[in-house]
């Protein structure tokens, strides 16, 4: 039989306030606990900021390089990443379901690189991103492109069927290859996407000005990598971002391409997470690269 149930034998420490703290990320105080949760399953509590590996391309690509195994090329470096982006046939079929952390779906799709790219409708249904227990869904946002209503109108109807179940949705600003890469037009686009209820965007760095379109944007911004870079320079446009008010870094073909994909990626993660500077990072590459070895866990 359960004891008596006395005041006496209790202590609520009524003299310690409940720990009332706001949400770590930016614009993301006001959201509910689900959302909040998977929030913080792609980005890491105690710095604000996340590594995503990106191997999405397939999805209009095909086979890209450094994408051909997925099993052989990728599956090993997502024990660094803070969160996958990914298709759901790459999800099912080669991501074991013993990973825990955060999966970013793509949401969107239609043309191949054959066709014309902003052609894209919602490529998945809620029903499904809830059975893979994804923590957000990503969207391809085409500002200033022919289908720009269209694309706008996928995002906020995933926004909508998000929102219903606590799933965050990542707007991607995709740049049409006549369109001038400038804040002006990252400003424009990132702040659109937010405007219209993406929980973060994606976008990508831009020289001058950046920090123009973090001020801007009143929810995260991560950045895309970009076509491959010497790992130097890579390292540096992780590093701009990110001290210029990135959340963190979209990163595919820069790590996947990479001459040493685990050695980049921890690299990566030592300048987002560690605030290492590009020299540092640079060098912590080419000891791994080298030697083979794994990083102590950041
Ligand atoms: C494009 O195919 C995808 O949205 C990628 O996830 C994105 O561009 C990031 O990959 P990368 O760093 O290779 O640009």
């Amino acid at each position: 039989m359960a004891d008596a149930d006395t005041t006496e034998s209790k202590n609520y420490q009524a003299d310690i306030p409940a720990p009332n703290e706001p949400f770590f990320l930016k614009g993301s105080n006001n959201l509910d606990w689900g959302m909040k949760n998977r929030l913080s399953q792609i980005f890491n509590p105690d710095s604000g900021r996340t590594v995503m590996l990106a191997f999405d391309h397939g999805y209009f690509l095909g086979p890209t390089s450094g994408l051909e195994r997925i099993d052989l090329n990728i599956v090993p470096l997502i024990r660094y990443a803070d969160t996958l982006m990914l298709t759901r046939g790459i999800l099912r079929s080669t991501i074991p379901p013993t990973y825990t952390r955060g999966i970013v779906l793509r949401s969107s799709g239609g043309p191949s690189i054959l066709k014309e790219l902003s052609d894209e409708e919602i490529a998945v249904s809620i029903d499904e991103a809830v059975r893979l227990n994804v923590a957000a869904m990503a969207v391809q946002v085409f500002i200033g492109g022919e289908f720009e209503t269209r694309s706008i109108h996928n995002m906020t109807r995933l926004v909508d069927m998000g929102n219903r179940h606590g799933i965050a949705t990542l707007g991607v600003t995709a740049v049409g290859k006549d369109m001038v890469r400038d804040a002006k037009y990252m400003r424009l686009a990132t702040r659109i996407c937010a405007e219209l209820g993406a929980s973060y965007v994606k976008t990508y760095y831009v020289d001058e000005d950046f920090e123009t379109v973090t001020a801007s944007c009143p929810v995260p911004i991560v950045i895309a990598g970009g076509k491959k870079l010497p790992e130097a320079e890579a390292l540096q446009l992780a590093h701009n971002a990110v001290q210029q008010g990135a959340a963190g870094v979209d990163m595919g073909r820069n790590i996947f391409q990479s001459d040493a994909p685990a050695a980049m990626i921890q690299a990566v993660r030592a300048v987002v997470h560690e605030n290492m500077s590009p020299k540092d990072a640079l060098d912590l590459y080419e000891t791994l690269k080298n030697d083979g070895a794994r990083r102590a866990a950041s």
